[in-house]
């Protein structure tokens, strides 16, 4: 029988890499879906040579067809998809309120959120009919406590909490399980790069337990989320941060 299938938007960025690999080692056949072709195209190779089955999609998830072709292409090959990990994203653009152009407030919103709703509702109908299936979408820190600056990404990840707890109770009475999962500081190449040194030592030695979250830690996360340790976990919000924020 084919290994279960796992989708993973965002796939070859910081996180993304470590789930991606997370996931494979768990034993499904990953699916990277991300718009860095270099980054995907490299993931790819490693994780072959790893000898664990995995492809690249090279898409822009800020656009409804590409998602669309993307969704018909992996069901087309597989016939199934077992799980969703809807990672794309990030803060973006930051600016207060004044001087946010409504081109990049809409980026944020369109990469973050409606590419999680596009994509969960591309998996719906399979996920139904397969009366099993688990979708991960991402929130933040910042979905909760709000950041000055991070107008459109805390609104967008907020709205990824509400969204995840609706499409659960939707997809629960078909065994389809939504969670929700909220890493906190973590040391990807995109954050620590808005960050000076300095800063960085600051920031992680100031969380509760004493450093920043690395990729693993989420991707540990995510794949208890996606396996039947969670079987009786749906709509929840899982954080993962070191006890920065709670709720
Ligand atoms: N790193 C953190 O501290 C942190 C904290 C809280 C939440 N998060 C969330 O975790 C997720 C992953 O964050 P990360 O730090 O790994 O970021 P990252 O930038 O390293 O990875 C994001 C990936 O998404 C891809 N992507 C972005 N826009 C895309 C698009 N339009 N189409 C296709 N792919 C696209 C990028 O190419 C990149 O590979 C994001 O949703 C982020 O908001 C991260």
């Amino acid at each position: 029988m084919a290994n279960k299938i796992a989708v993973v938007t965002g796939g070859a960025g910081g996180i993304g890499k470590a789930v991606v690999s997370r996931l494979a080692r768990a034993g499904f056949d990953v699916c990277i879906v991300d718009q860095n072709d270099k980054a995907g195209q490299e993931l790819v190779e490693l994780m072959r040579q790893q000898k664990y089955n995995a492809e690249f999609y090279r898409v822009d998830l800020k656009r409804a067809a590409e998602i669309k072709i993307l969704f018909d292409s992996i069901y087309g090959k597989f016939q199934r998809i077992d799980v969703l990990v809807n990672l794309a994203g990030g803060t973006l653009h930051k600016h207060p309120i004044t001087e946010f152009p409504l081109s990049e407030w809409r980026e944020v919103i369109d990469v973050n959120l409606k590419a999680t709703f596009l994509c969960c509702q591309a998996v719906s109908k399979g996920m139904r009919e397969a009366k099993s299936g688990v979708i991960i979408n991402t929130s933040s820190n910042f979905g909760i406590t709000g950041s000055a600056g991070r107008t459109a990404y805390s609104a967008a990840k907020a709205a990824i909490i509400a969204f995840t707890k609706s499409l659960a109770l939707e997809m629960a009475p078909y065994g389809v399980r939504v969670n929700t999962i909220a890493p906190g500081l973590t040391a990807t190449e995109r954050v620590m790069a808005v960050h000076s040194d300095e800063e960085w030592r600051r920031l992680s030695t100031s969380m509760p337990l004493g450093r920043a979250g690395q990729p693993s830690d989420i991707a540990e996360g995510v794949n208890f989320l996606a396996g039947d340790e969670s079987a009786f976990m749906t709509g929840q919000l899982l954080h993962v941060n070191g006890g920065m924020v709670f709720n």
